[in-house]
């Protein structure tokens, strides 16, 4: 495997980066996870984007263009030659002092890691997940908005723990007000009645990528996504549910907090959406070769 860390390729083994690098000492810096089929990279512009506007918002200068960023992103593809996979692009505040501030942090580190990826086993995605409200609340916009996705998930973590030792496969994440905010890596989606409901972004949610394409899948199917402000109870007394990720792609959701959703089976609507998003997936997208 071949590693790109600023700007150069490494063997997985020399791919190093320094114990004074504030990513590894904050948690300082952004990410992205971008997934590609079938030789083509999925919402690569997206991806590249929402990159640029995390590292903006927390004053971070990327040192690459957008474009030399996406040339970058291609070429470690190419050169590990995939196909299908998973690319993990990160870009840390950098080599620092042991203070935290940023400015004694001269320039960011950008690193590339082309890989594979498997979230959950397929007969979730046949049989559908088992989710668990946590008792950790989402990040509130006036900590840190929720919108960056930045390398600081020990939220998403200790989210994640709770599902994880309450046997669920994924945890549900409130907000400050206890509205529903997203999943530990997932945005999460309802149907009641034939309408396809999912929270705002900005109830604590991050505009996820998928997220987005979902609307435009609905768009295909004939329904509409509201974005109404959602609690658990809105998820319980739903006819389908169903989470979004890069990694996790498109998955149902059979159960909350014990209740089952539903008829406790992956519903009709939800199988329309993991079949359209299959179709997008390996007819769209950045040519790689
Ligand atoms: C907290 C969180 N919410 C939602 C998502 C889903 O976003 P996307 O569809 O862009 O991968 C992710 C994963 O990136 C995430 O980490």
């Amino acid at each position: 495997m071949k590693i790109f860390l600023d700007g150069q390729f490494y063997d997985k083994q020399d791919a190093k980066i320094s114990v004074f690098d504030h990513g590894l000492l904050y948690g300082d810096g952004v990410f992205e996870g971008i997934r590609f089929y079938n030789g083509r990279v999925f919402r690569l512009e997206e991806h590249i984007d929402r990159l640029y506007d995390s590292a903006k918002a927390i004053c971070l200068t990327i040192p690459m263009t957008p474009a030399e960023m996406t040339e970058a992103l291609l070429e470690t593809i190419r050169i590990n030659e995939l196909k299908d996979g998973y690319v993990r692009l990160v870009v840390t505040r950098g080599v620092g002092d042991l203070g935290l501030n940023p400015l004694l942090c001269p320039k960011a580190s950008v690193f590339i890691i082309a890989a594979k990826i498997t979230l959950y086993p397929e007969e979730m995605y046949k049989n559908g997940l088992t989710v668990v409200t946590c008792a950790t609340r989402r990040i509130p916009h006036g900590a840190l908005s929720p919108m960056v996705k930045s390398l600081n998930y020990l939220n998403n973590v200790l989210a994640k723990i709770e599902a994880q030792q309450a046997g669920a496969g994924e945890g549900l994440m409130l907000n400050e007000q206890g509205y529903v905010a997203e999943c530990t890596g997932d945005n999460i989606f309802t149907i009641k009645n034939g309408q396809v409901y999912t929270p705002p972004i900005s109830a604590g949610a991050l505009a996820g990528v998928t997220r987005e394409a979902m609307f435009h899948i609905a768009a295909q199917l004939g329904v509409t996504i509201s974005e109404p402000n959602m609690t658990r109870y809105d998820i319980y007394t739903a006819d389908e549910c169903f989470l979004t990720g890069t990694a996790a792609e498109v998955i149902p959701v059979t159960k909350l907090d014990t209740r089952v959703i539903g008829t406790g089976k992956p519903g009709p609507l939800t199988l329309q959406f993991i079949e359209k998003f299959h179709e997008l997936t390996a007819n769209s997208g950045t040519a790689i070769y």
